[in-house]
């Protein structure tokens, strides 16, 4: 699923660059891209950040997941 439509980013990818040392959004900014332009992706990018690393998304919030 697309997190970041500006730059066409996946959650797929933003998993992968947290597995690779990527913490924060900055990080993923400079990795990926995103947040770059309109910056709708921030909380969900953010989001697939605290799954990687073993934290829990803020409370009722809902998270997006691949299909
Ligand atoms: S959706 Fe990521 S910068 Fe616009």
């Amino acid at each position: 699923m697309y997190v970041c439509v500006c730059k066409a980013v996946t959650d797929r990818q933003i998993r992968e660059a947290a597995q690779g040392g990527a913490r924060t959004l900055k990080d993923l900014r400079r990795d990926l891209g995103i947040t770059r332009d309109c910056g709708r992706c921030a909380s969900c990018a953010h989001d697939c950040l605290r799954e990687v690393h073993g934290e829990s998304a803020k409370p009722g919030k809902a998270t997006r997941r691949a299909a």
